[in-house]
């Protein structure tokens, strides 16, 4: 056995001895007396009687050490606003929001909704909200009203920090109106909205309802707020991502194992030392955001880059596709966090610009959201002459499930393959119709995770345990385990290579959506009558939407102008309640959609007529012309 396969095995058979030697990596205010509590499966409980806190862990612990050093590096390449904090600041700072948001009224367990753009307020208010043991829930700020609606209502939060606006390629995006929006859409109203004026939109106030954060703290934020100090199960946050169905599913994590994870995830697999600087380029909106731009680096006593913009534009606002190595060269990066599609833009432009900065400091590239194609690999692992590392998680797991762990020992990589399962986690392959486990080479099946789920782990559905067993743990016949909802197979040595998901999750530029938000949207136009939408292969962002709609009866949108009225106006209504990430490419007008005779709409075999695929069994379509319309429709 090589060391990592013994490394892994030992967490295996002695998960309880292993976690115990990880959660020496954390400070605890009162150690576990208890590793692991397994006894309700599926639920697993970590670090019993242990009490920590998850923002003492990232910033406080590290200020005896490194309070002049950098802990928060914003960059901003839509403002050109280009700041660093020191670990000394950044505790003021979170001190300061946890003081306001203290004065608004927020304690331990209330819910605080961040809607935010990538500034360093973003992270002050969540390390704020740890800091005083509320509960964060980031809403990504690509989303608009409909869906930051739905999780307000879901989330019931106390607070919802904001901002007047983001910026995304120079153009403005308020935010303050979609907020608005939302809060009138919900049926649950927050009793405050604390908010950033960047200067860069005009905010009008509700009066007794919003305020602004420099008014607060300036009252409010010259005091000490100490951390509220957490048992290992408390909620630290919840983190909405798509399933099968439209409602929006709020992961809840805890907080003792959470900082373990991060804290050994940083070791094992990403080897970021104290002191040194990670750059990952993700969004607080999303699960990376929370585990690797904001708690893990820091938890490492890392300097974390913040960055707002695109990566193909300079600090002087001029284009420059050259800007994250520069970045690298600057703050001598040496662990860097990406994801396929990102590297997708990069590569269509000159290749020497990789060649024009100092990066020597980079020691690994790791890659993660979406499937990395071996030519995309190829051409940055060429460029960086570094290791490029794909990394196969989602936002239940919080980190890495499949990978190469380069701080145990690095195992080589193989093209296509994020690696063999990390430590902590019985990955296997499962019979989609049978259960039955698959152990042969190339046997193609579900990738699922047998319980006990490792620490950091997602602990259930926010408020909806039933819903956490049923949906992730019910799905194969005869069998209590985790599906992750993805095809897979595995090669004779151990490495996974995951086929995309068996739900109706689709992954555009590495964002996870789900095809039913899309198409509850789209059936609220009044001259819909019914609407399929598949995410279709795309070179550049992986996958994109693709709806195919039935209009109502007497809308004839043979004419191509009504046709092309009514594409534009579901695209609209997507982008204006979801967001403009779920807007679908495209719109067909068909008059039936393939379905089987009991009525369930057949989306893998419309996605697979749209890829040139072949759909399957057509005898279990009700009217195989359908399917054989929708595949005339699409012209690659
Ligand atoms: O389908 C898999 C795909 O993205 C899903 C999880 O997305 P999300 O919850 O947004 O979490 C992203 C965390 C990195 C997975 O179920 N996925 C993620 N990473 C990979 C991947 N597919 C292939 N290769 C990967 N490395």
């Amino acid at each position: 056995m090589t060391r990592y396969d013994d490394f892994h095995a030992r967490s295996i058979s002695d998960p309880e001895g292993f976690w115990a030697d990880e959660a020496q990596l954390i400070d605890w205010h009162t150690p576990p007396t208890q590793i692991l509590d397994a006894s309700n499966p599926p639920f697993a409980n970590w670090f019993l009687g242990g009490t920590t806190n998850l923002c003492h862990n990232a910033v406080d612990r590290h200020l005896a050490v490194r309070a002049e050093q950098p802990a928060l590096i914003f960059v901003s390449t839509e403002t050109g606003v280009e700041k660093t904090f020191t670990f000394g600041q950044l505790h003021i700072e979170v001190q300061r929001t946890a003081a306001s948001l203290m004065a608004l009224g927020v304690g331990k367990g209330d819910r605080v909704l961040i809607y935010m753009p990538m500034i360093p307020e973003a992270a002050f208010a969540m390390l704020a909200c740890a800091r005083i043991g509320a509960i964060h829930c980031v809403v990504f700020g690509g989303f608009a009203s409909g869906s930051l609606a739905s999780r307000i209502e879901d989330a019931e939060p106390k607070v919802v920090v904001s901002a007047d606006a983001g910026s995304r390629g120079g153009k403005i995006v308020p935010y303050k109106p979609l907020l608005d929006e939302a809060i009138r859409l919900s049926n649950y109203k927050p009793a405050a909205v604390l908010l950033t004026d960047r200067g860069l939109a005009p905010m009008e106030l509700v009066a007794g309802r919003d305020h602004l954060d420099r008014d607060l703290a300036a009252v409010h934020g010259d005091v000490v707020v100490p951390c509220t100090w957490l048992v290992s199960t408390d909620i630290s946050y919840t983190i909405y991502t798509s399933g099968t169905t439209g409602k929006p599913k709020g992961v809840q994590r805890d907080t003792g194992g959470y900082a373990v994870a991060l804290a050994a995830s940083m070791k094992h697999i990403f080897d970021g030392r104290a002191g040194e600087t990670y750059f990952s380029t993700s969004d607080i909106g999303w699960v990376v955001g929370h585990s690797y731009i904001v708690y893990g680096p820091l938890i490492a006593g890392m300097a974390t880059i913040l960055y707002e913009g695109l990566p193909t534009q300079g600090i002087d606002r001029q284009p420059d596709a050259g800007i994250w190595w520069r970045l690298v060269e600057k703050y001598r990066v040496t662990v860097m966090f990406s994801a396929p599609t990102a590297v997708r833009v990069l590569k269509k432009y000159d290749p020497a610009l990789l060649k024009k900065y100092d990066l020597s400091s980079l020691r690994a590239l790791f890659l993660a959201g979406e499937p990395l194609d071996e030519p995309t690999a190829r051409w940055i692992s060429d460029g960086l002459g570094v290791p490029i590392i794909d990394n196969y998680w989602q936002t239940e797991s919080g980190w890495p499930i499949i990978t190469i762990a380069n701080g145990v020992e690095a195992k080589p990589s193989k093209f296509g393959s994020p690696g063999v399962p990390m430590y902590g986690y019985k990955v296997k392959i499962l019979h989609e119709a049978t259960g039955e486990e698959l152990t042969g080479p190339n046997e193609k099946g579900v990738v699922v995770i047998e319980g006990p789920t490792p620490p950091g782990f997602m602990q259930t559905i926010w408020k909806d345990d039933a819903r956490f067993v049923q949906t992730y743990w019910k799905s194969l016949p005869g069998k209590l385990v985790y599906s992750t909802f993805d095809w897979g197979v595995r090669d004779a040595e151990g490495y996974f290579y995951i086929l995309g998901r068996t739900d109706d999750v689709i992954n555009v530029a590495g964002h996870r959506l789900g095809t039913r938000e899309i198409e509850e949207s789209i059936s609220g136009h009044a001259n819909v009558a019914e609407v399929a939408v598949v995410g279709v292969a795309d070179a550049l962002k992986g996958q994109v939407a693709m709806a195919f709609v039935v209009p109502k009866a007497g809308d004839a949108v043979t004419d191509s102008d009504v046709a092309l009225k009514l594409e534009g106006e579901i695209m609209k209504r997507v982008a204006d309640e979801l967001g403009a990430l779920a807007r679908p490419a495209r719109v067909r007008f068909v008059t039936g959609l393939p379905k089987t005779r009991s009525g369930k709409l057949l989306r893998r075999a419309i996605q697979a007529v749209c890829e040139g695929r072949d759909p399957g069994d057509l005898t279990t379509i009700d009217d195989p012309v359908t399917l054989q319309k929708i595949g005339q429709l699409v012209v690659p």
